[in-house]
């Protein structure tokens, strides 16, 4: 059906109904989208890329599950390691969901044909991997179940061929613009834009889900695929749903040095380690135990201090060595050969020659749409922290569910796309029916989407999305860095202020919408900003040091004051009200014990 919708322009909409819609084709939007489809339910999954070029092709180590392959493991000790890793900001329950889970899910992945690697008699491969510990933080533990090192690329197709079996539709290179919301503030549909012709589409639905994916491209370097712009997120801000521990963003140890792309942590995990520029494997000092398989906060912490006392490498100090060379041409190949090939083309290194240089790198974001457990989103009120808004979901690095709390370990990644994709589905199966009643939309429904993007397309500005992105890539690269402090953090704080006036003042030099990337990079920059303004602001509230939150004013972290979720609101204008919420402690189930925070120490 072809509805107009009269903003000052005429747009003719294509309207589309489905039991489920789920924004998002990367490892957390496939796995809900075959489980709705697998249902009976008629899904659509909206798109912006090729399903298989979503950013979870670029997952390399592993996905993590206590099969207990190569020594003895328990789901237990990998749910005292995620809260360990978490600095006990992860949720209890949610933690103990995921761990729970997760050995399950990693069969359930097997059966549909993830090609992992196996052991010498046939078993899923598992390598170690930062955090990884047994006994209650005892040792280190193989943990990780790797698909060589392409285990995102291995489970993102496997999914995609598997969700072709269910009768669910992929709308591809189509941009989600903005949520539907009635007046009751329950979530209708979307509003989206066919990239290829050009045409908008309005999709109304019982439910929503949004698998987006984080906004890592806020930072200058990162590890994030350019599409990974936060839209989700910033598309819940703008229909007044708020976002949870946006201040915890994750720097990978080994970014290659200066390009930033990821060097696995599997590449630690096979034996790898780092040196600073006296040759000295200093992790030793700062992780006596677990070294250079500590959590990445700790790893990324002690490589800052190490460059900001003198002894980085190079000509300008100001990296690290990864040194591999010494597993030998045979482990690099079969375990590790994409780290050989990006290498070589990254850094121009043969790894099985010299060391590479690397740098901590922004790889994830903790922070995200609060969630239960359900994948139901949440919108705290004062009687009530865990209120959901209905009709919405959110999971993957969208979400904050929170499993992750202030930092996240390396491989529970893959393994939260899987497990929350899942249970999207499974609530879905609690709560809806198949082809049930979708109630009509109002009349001009999706309107606000559309006055958005009128007002990027017509702007009259001077200003290019390239220049206001540069800045705010920059701003956030130095100001929400490893390590931070509060004039540096108010003084991002007021670059970002000066970024928001220039809004109004976007160049779109293309009016069409078919291909206009112009325009897409304009609403993917307004997406990034509402994130990195959030993240700022919830930084600079945090007064003390958690996780990948390191306050040089505040030292410690402080259980007393800030055992507490961060919840951020965000106007239209870019002000932001801060909020806060308690965090589980308890468990899911009296089938095991709480885990009262203690000095976290590797
Ligand atoms: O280092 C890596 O392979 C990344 C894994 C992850 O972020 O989970």
């Amino acid at each position: 059906m072809i509805t107009n919708i009269t903003t000052p322009h005429n747009y003719r909409v294509v309207d589309h109904a489905y039991d489920v819609i789920v924004v998002g084709a990367g490892g957390a939007g496939l796995r809900a989208t075959l489980g709705m489809g697998a249902c009976g339910f008629r899904t659509a999954c909206i798109t912006k890329v090729f399903p298989t070029r979503s950013h979870t092709t670029a997952a390399q180590g592993g996905i993590a599950a206590s099969l207990g392959n190569m020594a003895e493991d328990h789901w237990q000790w990998h749910m005292y390691d995620t809260i360990k890793g978490s600095d006990w900001l992860g949720d209890q329950d949610a933690i103990e969901y995921l761990c729970r889970q997760a050995v399950s899910a990693v069969y359930e992945l097997e059966h549909m044909g993830v090609p992992f690697t196996r052991t010498e008699n046939g078993k899923i491969y598992q390598r170690p991997f930062g955090g990884h510990m047994r006994d209650f933080g005892q040792e280190p533990v193989q943990r990780a179940c790797a698909a060589a090192d392409r285990t995102g690329h291995a489970i993102l197709h496997t999914l995609y061929q598997q969700s072709l079996k269910h009768d669910v539709e992929f709308f591809i290179e189509y941009f989600a613009i903005d949520l539907i919301m009635d007046d009751q503030g329950t979530c209708k549909g979307v509003i989206a834009w066919c990239l290829e012709d050009g045409s908008i589409h309005r999709f109304r639905a019982n439910l929503v889900v949004l698998g987006t994916g984080g906004y890592g491209r806020a930072f200058q370097s990162c590890t994030s695929a350019h599409t990974c712009t936060g839209d989700g997120n910033a598309m819940a801000m703008r229909a007044g749903i708020p976002t949870q521990d946006m201040e915890f963003v994750q720097f990978h140890p080994t970014g290659i040095f200066p390009a930033g792309c990821l060097l696995t942590e599997g590449c630690r995990g096979e034996g790898g380690y780092l040196t600073n520029s006296t040759g000295e494997r200093f992790m030793e000092r700062y992780a006596p135990h677990a070294k250079d398989l500590a959590s990445r906060d700790v790893v990324s912490r002690a490589m800052i201090i190490e460059i900001n006392e003198g002894r980085g490498c190079g000509p300008q100090k100001d990296h690290l060595m990864l040194h591999l060379e010494h597993l030998g041409k045979d482990i690099l190949h079969e375990r590790l050969p994409s780290i050989v090939e990006t290498s070589r083309v990254f850094a121009g290194i043969d790894v099985t020659k010299a060391p590479v240089p690397v740098l901590p790198t922004v790889h994830y974001n903790m922070g995200g749409i609060p969630t239960n457990i359900h994948a139901e989103v949440l919108k705290p009120t004062t009687d009530n922290p865990d209120a959901i808004v209905p009709g919405l979901m959110a999971i993957g690095e969208a979400a904050c569910v929170s499993v992750h709390g202030a930092n996240r370990l390396g491989t529970n990644s893959l393994l939260d796309l899987i497990v929350f994709g899942r249970a999207a589905a499974l609530r879905a199966q609690e709560i809806l029916k198949p082809h049930q009643h979708i109630e009509p939309l109002s009349e001009n429904a999706g309107e606000n989407g559309l006055l958005r993007l009128d007002r990027l397309r017509y702007s009259e500005g001077k200003t290019k999305v390239a220049a206001l992105r540069n800045n705010l890539q920059r701003t956030m690269q130095h100001h929400a860095a490893v390590f931070r402090n509060t004039k540096n953090l108010a003084k991002g704080i007021e670059k970002l202020k000066t970024i928001w006036e220039k809004v109004e003042d976007i160049s779109v030099s293309d009016k069409s919408l078919i291909w206009n990337t112009d325009l897409m990079e304009a609403l993917e920059f307004e997406n990034l900003l509402s994130n990195a303004t959030v993240t700022l602001s919830s930084a600079f509230a945090r007064h003390e040091s958690r996780g990948a939150h390191a306050h040089d004013d505040y030292i410690n972290r402080d259980d007393k004051e800030w055992l507490k979720h961060t919840v951020s609101y965000l106007d239209d204008k870019g002000n932001v009200t801060l909020s806060y919420r308690p965090v589980h402690l308890d468990t899911l189930t009296n089938e095991v014990q709480t885990f009262p925070p203690k000095k976290r120490v590797y």
